[in-house]
């Protein structure tokens, strides 16, 4: 039967059953390059950012750059960027509405010119995504705010120092905040602050910039340098990207070794996997080996802020456990939505009810392929994961939110045996 539907976006063919094998090499992490390449706004001077994942959001970063006047040039996972000539502080809602994080230029922007003109970032599928906690540190250091025709227009005459707690621990509020003080020439103090490792990844860039940052326990405490000089960074692994693909090398019931990833990193999602009864060996300070026990024990998984378990692995570990023996317990605390990939899962055949923030999945004996479409990044590669290992045929549609996270998924599946291609849009069905 013709469907009327007609696609834009490429689609994803997964055909289910196959073991993975190999090595995988693990590439640089999305939500530290972000942060890291907004930072090169603070400085005249040249920056050079190696290992910088080629995905649509580092796209759509670099785009940004330029739209603000920077010279950017980007060679494989190499980025360098000259901001001596910005000449817009304009951050256009073409640009915000495709990636959300397009926040993180107000504060380098602030620091530098003391002004900022961001289109509201708008919620997302996963949820509502506020921002206000970014714009009480700015006018806590004496900026004024205006929100007009869906743009913050936000400006400061000097950046007074602050000691401000966070409501909440925000990881871009954290790092929008470290960036609009990395100037000012007195201490100011953060508390509740995020940890994660990409927070912590863009601490050493503004400390290679000249920026003094001691952290204790969730306190930062900054002093600024109004001659903040240019860098050279290595971003650090992506330990989601690690751990979506140690989840498909557990439940193909393969045998993955996974190459330049940061152990530290990954504690709360190889202890889960290996509670799962994923077989997980340190073969050498960044490599690790993943295989199957033959069983998926079911869990009870509760995401947290960094070092807990990731709210950024849960929907991959949903699609695992869905073939669970017995009953597993997934409750998501850090946002109020991220269930979307729930009914796409059910669609495959996984038996999971959602109630409130916890989803009580009942664990089947086997998925089936079907047709079914991501609703956000992390949700789209827990539907290639169901579908590797789904009798039949899987068809993902959607898949630029996969692009927007993953750098070549279907390659690197495919090296490790994974029957995955990717088709383009074929208009009607
Ligand atoms: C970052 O988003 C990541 N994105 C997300 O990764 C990740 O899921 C999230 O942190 C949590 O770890 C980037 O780093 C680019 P938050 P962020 O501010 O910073 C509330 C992915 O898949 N909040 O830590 O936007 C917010 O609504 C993406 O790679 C406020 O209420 O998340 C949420 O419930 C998805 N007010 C909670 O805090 C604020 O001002 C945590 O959000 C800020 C946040």
């Amino acid at each position: 039967m013709k469907s009327t539907i007609s696609y834009t976006s490429d689609y994803l063919l997964v055909e289910g059953g196959k073991p993975l094998k190999g090595k995988i090499d693990i590439s640089g992490a999305k939500n530290a390059a972000l942060p890291i390449l907004m930072a090169t706004l603070l400085t005249e001077d040249l920056c050079v950012v190696n290992n910088v994942p080629k995905l649509l959001d580092v796209k759509t970063t670099l785009e940004l750059l330029e739209n603000f006047g920077a010279s950017v040039k980007q060679e494989g996972n190499k980025v360098v960027v000259s901001a001596s000539k910005v000449n817009n502080l304009y951050a256009p809602e073409s640009l915000v509405r495709k990636m959300r994080a397009s926040i993180l230029s107000a504060g380098p922007l602030l620091a530098r010119f003391g002004k900022a003109i961001v289109a509201m970032p708008g919620g997302c599928s996963i949820g509502v995504r506020g921002i206000d906690q970014h714009l009480k540190v700015f006018e806590k250091a004496g900026s004024r705010i205006k929100v007009k025709h869906g743009y913050i227009h936000i400006e400061v005459d000097k950046i007074n120092p602050v000691e401000y707690t966070f409501d909440v621990i925000t990881v871009t509020g954290t790092e929008n905040a470290l960036m609009f003080l990395s100037r000012c020439p007195k201490r100011s103090i953060l508390r509740n602050i995020a940890l994660e490792p990409e927070v912590m990844d863009l601490v050493d860039v503004l400390k290679k910039m000249g920026v003094e940052i001691e952290i204790y326990d969730r306190t930062a405490i900054i002093i600024g340098n109004p001659d903040i000089k240019g860098f050279e960074h290595t971003v650090i692994p992506d330990r989601i990207e690690a751990g979506t693909f140690m989840v498909a090398g557990f439940i193909t019931n393969g045998d993955v070794t996974l190459e330049g990833v940061r152990l530290e990193h990954l504690g709360s999602v190889i202890e889960k996997l290996k509670d799962a009864g994923a077989i997980i060996e340190i073969l050498g300070k960044d490599e690790l080996r993943v295989r199957s026990s033959g069983r998926i024990n079911s869990l009870s998984v509760s995401t947290a802020e960094y070092p807990g378990f990731p709210t950024d692995m849960q929907a991959q570990f949903m699609a695992m456990l869905s073939l669970c023996s017995g009953v597993s317990e997934i409750t998501e605390n850090i946002f109020e939505n991220r269930f979307q990939h729930v009914g796409e899962l059910q669609r495959m055949g996984a038996n999971i009810t959602v109630k409130g923030k916890t989803a009580i999945v009942k664990g089947v004996d086997k998925l089936y392929g079907a047709e079914v479409f991501s609703t956000d990044l992390r949700a789209s590669a827990s539907l290639v994961l169901a579908g590797l290992v789904a009798e039949g045929t899987t068809i993902i549609r959607d898949i630029y939110h996969l692009d927007r996270g993953y750098e070549r998924m279907e390659e690197k599946l495919s090296k490790l045996g994974a029957m995955i291609k990717r088709e383009p849009p074929t208009g009607h069905f």
